[in-house]
């Protein structure tokens, strides 16, 4: 349990929990505000998501949310029209006086907000303001893309509902929240927020994680053609594996043979060498691939490995049937890395490893224009591409432990051939720039990245980003 600045932030079940945020709703609600009883309980509260902020032990901030499978007569009565997917309403916001004004409130919904597009990736998200009370409110939420959707009742308890929905304002929704939680976990008093796909999952609510539903996106493969990109991981694939032989040398992996599954292996080529290496030589090996090009592309030009259908969280494959689980370059394309943990736990036996290969966008260095232009490609892409440096602490809670962990620093430095240190490579500055290539396919981005290029080109300056291997083993008590 991590606790900074006093606080403690946990998502806890109204069993365990609701007489006492009950018991907070009223000191402000009622006691403060002057609200009857009926606006401190909600009719969901029993199978709410409740996220609260803890001091020495006693909640001081609540916020909660309340989750709507289509059809759910609350939905009519709000007069929201039917949808396909889940609708999710946020409410019941509370915090002691002493509490206020440190944000801690405003962190939580933050987190609130982030981790339920991660784990449960709704259609619609609704909130109700009292029209009399929350004037100023409404503008605020129209700020975060809400819109005024319908009002219910007159007078003093007229309710508006407000709601945000469509891909475009949803996935805005969560990119705004994202941002937020990671200026919050770099700032001053950073709150350490646990998961809620293990919330979910280990209190039997496995049901409403939206693995189906993510089961389906490929954010990688949204902007690029299988053309370029299968030179492109060919030609990355020779670099990492001169990068990866220290590394897979120093890693206690098992005695073949062992079983291991590749997640997201792409075209095939770099589970094909690798499973040619030392360590892992005689190992039984497997990929599994959601593209279906590149799956397509994976079987054909290896016909002697075995590739199969599935993504990161629904790999298809049995309970604890693999020694060792690979993902290289995939983590940083996912949109809910706890989901992937969930399922790389259960298809790993006790004991087993987790090795992942990623870059880790947080270590870059280089020309401030260069910087920027990576910074606001990193804001809008679902995936989070600075994901490694918290993935020790996700993957914690998911029972993997970290035993190894390497770092490669990617210079682009002007040399004619690669030029191999023991914690860096030195490359070209063209072949380093193609690292950087995906940048310029985000749309809004092809000027800045123009200007980048231009800079980058014109000047002697170096660009750096490094190369992260983390290697976990999951514990053998699988609580
Ligand atoms: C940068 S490529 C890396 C391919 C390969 N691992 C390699 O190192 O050459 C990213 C891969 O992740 C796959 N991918 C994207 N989303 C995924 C998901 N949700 N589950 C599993 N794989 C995914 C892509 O289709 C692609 O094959």
């Amino acid at each position: 349990m991590d606790v900074r600045n006093g606080l403690e932030v946990r998502w806890l079940s109204w069993a365990d929990a609701g007489e006492e945020i009950l018991d907070l709703r009223r000191r402000v609600f009622t006691d403060e505000l002057g609200w009857q009883e009926d606006r401190v309980r909600h009719g969901r509260d029993a199978d709410g998501l409740h996220l609260c902020a803890l001091s020495n032990g006693k909640i001081v901030a609540a916020l909660s949310a309340y989750v709507y499978e289509p059809g759910a007569p609350e939905l009519a009565a709000m007069r929201l029209p039917e949808i396909q997917g889940v609708t999710v309403e946020i409410g019941k916001r509370v915090g002691l006086a002493t509490h206020r004004g440190n944000l801690i409130s405003a962190q939580i919904a933050s987190w609130m907000v982030r981790q339920i597009c991660e784990a449960l990736r709704p259609s619609r998200f609704f909130l109700i303001v009292r029209v009399s009370e929350h004037r100023h409110l409404i503008d605020t939420y129209a700020r975060h893309g809400f819109t005024y959707h319908t009002e219910v009742g007159s007078g003093d308890d007229a309710i508006g509902v407000m709601t945000t929905t469509g891909k475009k304002a949803l996935e805005e929704f969560y990119l705004i929240h994202r941002e937020s939680t990671r200026e919050g976990a770099a700032g001053p008093s950073p709150l350490s927020v646990p998961s809620l796909v293990r919330f979910l999952a280990d209190g039997g609510r496995g049901s409403l994680l939206a693995v189906d539903r993510l089961a389906t996106e490929n954010h990688y493969t949204e902007s690029f053609t299988l053309q370029a990109e299968v030179p492109r991981l060919t030609a990355q694939g020779k670099l990492i594996l001169a990068e990866q032989r220290p590394r897979l040398a120093a890693t206690p992996f098992p005695p073949a043979p062992a079983s291991l599954l590749d997640i997201g292996t792409g075209p095939g080529d770099y589970l094909a060498a690798v499973s040619e290496e030392g360590p892992l030589k005689g190992y039984r090996v497997r990929g599994v691939e959601p593209a279906p090009q590149l799956l397509a592309r994976a079987r054909s030009a290896f016909p002697e490995h075995d590739f199969s259908d599935g993504s990161a969280y629904a790999t298809g494959e049995a309970e604890s049937s693999h020694d060792v689980v690979t993902a290289n370059f995939v983590f940083i394309h996912l949109r809910s890395p706890d989901l992937a943990l969930l399922e790389m736990r259960r298809i790993l036996r006790p004991g087993g490893l987790l090795y992942v290969v990623d870059v880790n966008d947080a270590t870059f260095s280089g020309p401030e224009v260069v910087r920027r232009v990576l910074r606001a490609y990193d804001r809008d892409y679902p995936g989070d591409r600075q994901l490694l440096g918290d993935l020790p602490r996700r993957a914690r809670e998911f029972g993997f432990e970290l035993v190894r962990r390497f770092s490669t620093t990617l210079r682009g430095a002007g040399v004619p051939e690669p030029v191999f240190g023991p914690d860096e490579i030195r490359i070209g500055k063209a072949h380093a720039w193609s690292l950087l290539s995906f940048i310029g396919s985000q749309r809004g981005l092809e000027e800045a990245f123009e200007e980048a290029e231009n800079h980058y080109f014109a000047t002697e300056c170096e660009i750096g980003l490094d190369l992260e291997t983390q290697v976990y083993r999951l514990s053998t008590d699988r609580r």
